[in-house]
């Protein structure tokens, strides 16, 4: 069971940090300084041992959410030594490990406690400087509205409220929508969650509007407490094939005198997460489980999933630099492969079918590289729906799975995976 609010280890917010810090700084300074000595004699000494139990934590957390707390603790423990020795000014670590550099910068944004959406800047920044982008459009702030929506008893009125509000809109203008159930994640609030609402409004590229897909979490049916939150991500496409995706949570606050409040889930100290380490590709496609949509909406779905193909690639408006995070899965040269699975593997349907770097890669649709969510990928893999248009046997698409892993997250020092080759600058 997937859950969007991660247990983390708290995050220490920046002043606390400089108090302590000040109290502290006699008996730290000695020990950093010993410790930034050992580190200048010897940097690939450090770097490996810490690259190598970086990405076995990584992998941990990458299988279950119980090991983040530990990963979590070894990229605060290099950020502090990287910050400690200054590792980021100095000419000659920077030259040899730059990768490592930026990519520990960029992994460790989200650490920090004013930075859980993992942008460059602060949330707060973020969401005062997106906000024309990701607002619920008012007519879906209607009072009757948000009720229907908000239980999966009443949705077919939510639903007819669009179809009235589509009857007077032009062609261009048309709500597409349809309800679903995730196969991937609950609600930031309720992590047993899985009924959305989906719909996608469109925007108009000419006037700086963006397309708006606004979806709401829908109660089960029977349940008392309902579910808060509702999301949007919204894409503004560019001329050069590219689009700019926003993203951000509101929590529904549901009144006694039975009105329905929205707000900011950030602003209503709800906390936030990183939306990126998911949504690689800016907009997911949406692969609900099967028998969760319709005949009647089949359409809709059909049509949401060749809009978000229509777009391009995806970039964040400036606020990620997502090539610091490196290559993702699949992107090891024929000898790395060759080395790890034999000379034989090659010629395999599974070896055929590691290609996804060719598609999803910093050009295309977004590389899959760490941070990135279990679920998704091994859904999208042994579910079927990927390598795109390949079939494979059920018995393959496991042995695919685990292979791209394997070779994502290996150690060993002879065969480093792409992870670890990239971090230590060995990548081409
Ligand atoms: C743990 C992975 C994960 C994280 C983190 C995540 N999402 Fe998603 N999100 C998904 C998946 C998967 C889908 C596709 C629908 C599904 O399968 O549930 C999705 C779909 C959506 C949609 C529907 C439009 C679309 O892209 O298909 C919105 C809106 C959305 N997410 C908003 C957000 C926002 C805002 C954040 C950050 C605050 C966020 N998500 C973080 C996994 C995630
Ligand atoms: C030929 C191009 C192509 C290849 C190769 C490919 N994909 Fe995809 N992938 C796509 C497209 C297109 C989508 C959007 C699918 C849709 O619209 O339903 C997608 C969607 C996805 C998604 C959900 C969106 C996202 O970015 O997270 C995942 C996860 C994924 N692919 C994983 C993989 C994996 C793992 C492989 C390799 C085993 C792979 N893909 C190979 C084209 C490709």
């Amino acid at each position: 069971m997937q859950k969007r609010n991660r247990p983390a280890l708290s995050r220490v917010p920046f002043q606390a940090c400089l108090i302590f810090a000040a109290l502290l700084f006699c008996e730290i300074g000695a020990q950093a300084a010993a410790r930034c000595a050992q580190v200048s004699a010897q940097p690939d000494a450090w770097v490996t041992a810490r690259v190598n139990a970086f990405v076995r934590a990584a992998r941990n957390a990458f299988e279950t959410d119980k090991a983040l707390p530990a990963y979590e603790k070894v990229l605060d423990e290099i950020t502090g030594t990287i910050h400690q020795c200054n590792l980021a000014e100095d000419h000659n670590f920077i030259s040899r490990y730059r990768n490592f550099l930026e990519f520990i910068e960029a992994a460790g944004l989200e650490r920090r406690s004013d930075h859980e959406l993992g942008f460059l800047v602060p949330d707060k920044q973020y969401f005062a400087e997106t906000r024309q982008f990701v607002g619920i459009p008012e007519f879906l702030l209607d009072p009757t509205f948000l009720r229907n929506v908000s239980r999966y008893e009443t949705l077919g009125r939510a639903k007819s409220y669009l179809r009235q509000l589509n009857a007077s809109r032009g062609p261009d203008e048309q709500l597409t929508f349809f309800s679903y159930k995730s196969r991937h994640l609950g609600t930031p609030d309720n992590d047993s969650s899985y009924r959305r609402l989906l719909i996608v409004v469109p925007g108009n590229a000419e006037k700086g509007l963006p397309d708006k897909w606004v979806q709401f979490g829908v109660t089960d049916p029977g349940k008392r407490v309902r579910v808060r939150n509702v999301s949007v991500v919204s894409a503004m496409t560019a001329a050069n094939g590219t689009f700019n995706a926003y993203f951000k949570d509101f929590y529904r606050t549901y009144r006694r005198d039975g009105s329905i409040a929205i707000e900011g889930r950030w602003e209503l100290g709800e906390g936030d997460d990183n939306c990126t380490m998911c949504h690689k590709s800016g907009i997911l496609p949406i692969f609900p489980v099967r028998g969760t949509v319709s005949a009647a909406e089949q359409q809709a779905l059909l049509k949401v999933n060749e809009r978000f193909r229509s777009y391009g690639s995806a970039r964040f408006g400036g606020y990620l630099d997502e090539r610091k995070l490196g290559p993702g899965l699949s992107s090891a040269s024929p000898e790395d492969r060759q080395r790890r699975f034999g000379s034989a593997f090659e010629k395999t349907p599974v070896a055929k079918a590691m290609v996804c770097s060719s598609c999803h890669n910093s050009e295309r649709l977004g590389a899959l590289n760490w941070p990135m969510d279990k679920i998704l990928i091994k859904s999208y893999v042994t579910g079927g729906q990927m390598p795109f248009g390949q079939s494979f046997r059920d018995s393959d698409r496991q042995q695919i799975y685990s292979s791209l892993i394997e070779e994502y997250f290996a150690t060993d020092k002879h065969n480093p995976g792409v992870l670890k080759s990239w971090l230590l600058g060995q990548a081409q």
